[in-house]
């Protein structure tokens, strides 16, 4: 393939060289911010995403218009096929513009985000030192798969009837459905747990906590970007596994969530505070169910009284929440004739007409930065997170972001990583489906490396990191 040989700027062996990507763990932690993951380094991860899974994922993407020709015509008449029509050529364009390594396009729509992604792509240019080098294999990983989604929405965008047509919707879908099972199963927990939370001693509590924290870690495995669109449902009952899921925990910081809960849970009762609990959503399906299910318990048991949920404002990483989604959710939840499913559905909009629950969206969080750029690009979101007593962030995106995606050894720690992105107490709650990891213990990394290459890749592991601005 042509983007091969011409994204090949740097090798794998290189990457080893410069001592990125964890190879010289043991060596003391450089204080310089580490170079981004990128297409350029050849048999990374990266590199394998740009030149297999993006362009599948446009692929499917194409074959989900195609097979709705007729729903926009019965929707809208010829002009819905005209607008299909010319919404696949963009999104050919888009393929082929990635396969042969072309350097990133302006977006041309208009939307009032385009301003701040062109604004993007000039500092890009600026910093690589010319246009060439904003191509999909030599631009920051990050940037170009970002970009490959907000591009999938301009081809919809330029084509008005289509602008709110949701292209992952159906694999959406299919991912609640195929979970019922597992659904129902914790949906029944939660009702039981609700019943007997009043009178919880504060182990039980805690034991408990940990239990939903876990179900909504582990529900960061059911992403349909990993599996490039591919059904990928939790099928078991998630409450049975936790055991033999906790040695792949690999950093579990769940002692210091705890300890922020419950401590404001005390002063609560005594000084009448609120305490908030922001989730930055990720993955719709089973793991937003999981989600809401720990947000529901947060409330019940009186360990926060508001949570702040921020989903996507546009279709993003095939499977993430947008509020269409999280609208969908809960009321398929509430019509649901399981009763107990049903049961949390009405719970749950309970909460959202009262403002215990309160869904946000932002620009920002499809925007292609990293975090630590946030209280420059986005100051009123920094703000807004700032008024949090504790942001949970889920999945491997965030993750990528909160570290900014870079080449970091695997011990430097997670703070290090963050480069001052701390707006309030954060936890970040992920599979591991890429390849960048910090705070490990010295050692560690090149052991997993040793026993599965693929270990940074496969959702197979899991982090519970936390950081607080208090915590010195
Ligand atoms: O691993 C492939 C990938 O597309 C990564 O680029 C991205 O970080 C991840 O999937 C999305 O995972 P999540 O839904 O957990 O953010
Ligand atoms: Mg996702």
């Amino acid at each position: 393939m042509a983007a091969r040989r011409m994204g090949a700027a740097a090798s794998a062996t290189e990457q080893e060289e410069e001592g990125g990507g964890g190879e010289e763990e043991e060596k003391e932690v450089r204080s310089e911010v580490p170079d981004s993951l990128s297409g350029k380094y050849t048999g990374s991860f990266a590199y394998l995403t740009i030149t297999e899974r993006l362009p599948y994922i446009v692929t499917k993407a194409v074959d989900t218009l195609h097979r709705h020709t007729d729903t926009f015509f019965a929707q809208y008449g010829q002009e819905g096929v005209e607008a299909e029509k010319k919404a696949i050529g963009l999104m050919s364009k888009l393929r082929n513009e990635l396969q042969t390594d072309k350097p990133v396009l302006p977006i041309t729509d208009g939307f009032p985000d385009a301003v701040q992604w062109n604004k993007y792509l000039e500092q890009q240019q600026a910093r690589l030192g010319s246009v060439e080098n904003t191509s999909w294999f030599r631009a920051p990983w990050l940037y170009v798969e970002c970009y490959m989604y907000r591009r999938i929405h301009e081809a919809l965008l330029l084509n008005p009837p289509m602008c709110n047509f949701d292209v992952f919707n159906e694999a959406k879908t299919q991912g609640f459905l195929e979970s019922q099972q597992a659904i129902t199963a914790l949906s029944t927990h939660l009702q039981k747990v609700n019943k007997e939370v009043k009178c919880f001693k504060e182990t039980e509590l805690k034991a408990e906590l940990q239990r939903l924290l876990e179900v909504a870690l582990w529900g960061n495995r059911c992403d349909l970007s990993i599996s490039v669109g591919v059904s990928n449902p939790q099928k078991l009952n998630p409450l049975t596994t936790l055991d033999s899921l906790k040695p792949l925990i690999l950093v579990d910081d769940f002692e210091s969530v705890w300890c922020l809960l419950i401590n404001s849970k005390r002063k609560g009762t005594s000084e009448t505070a609120c305490t908030r609990v922001d989730i930055v959503l990720d993955n719709s399906g089973f793991e937003l169910v999981a989600d809401l299910v720990l947000a529901d318990f947060l409330i019940t048991s009186q360990l926060a009284d508001e949570i702040h949920f921020h989903g996507k404002s546009i279709p993003w990483y095939v499977s993430d929440t947008t509020k269409t989604d999280f609208d969908w959710t809960l009321k398929q939840m509430k019509t649901s004739c399981h009763q107990q499913m049903s049961s949390c559905g009405v719970a749950w909009e309970n909460n959202v007409t009262k403002g215990v629950w309160i869904y946000q969206d932002h620009p920002f969080w499809t925007f292609p930065h990293e975090f630590c750029d946030m209280s420059q690009v986005a100051n009123d979101l920094y703000a807004e997170l700032q008024k949090s007593n504790l942001i949970f962030f889920k999945g491997d995106l965030n993750y990528r972001k909160l570290t900014g995606d870079r080449r970091w050894n695997y011990s430097v720690p997670f703070e290090t990583a963050l480069r001052g992105f701390q707006p309030a107490p954060l936890c970040s709650m992920r599979t591991l489906k890429a390849d960048v990891q910090v705070g490990l213990k010295p050692g560690l990394g090149k052991q997993l490396a040793a026993s599965d290459p693929d270990w940074m890749t496969t959702g197979h592991y899991a982090v519970i990191q936390f950081n607080s601005p208090l915590r010195k």
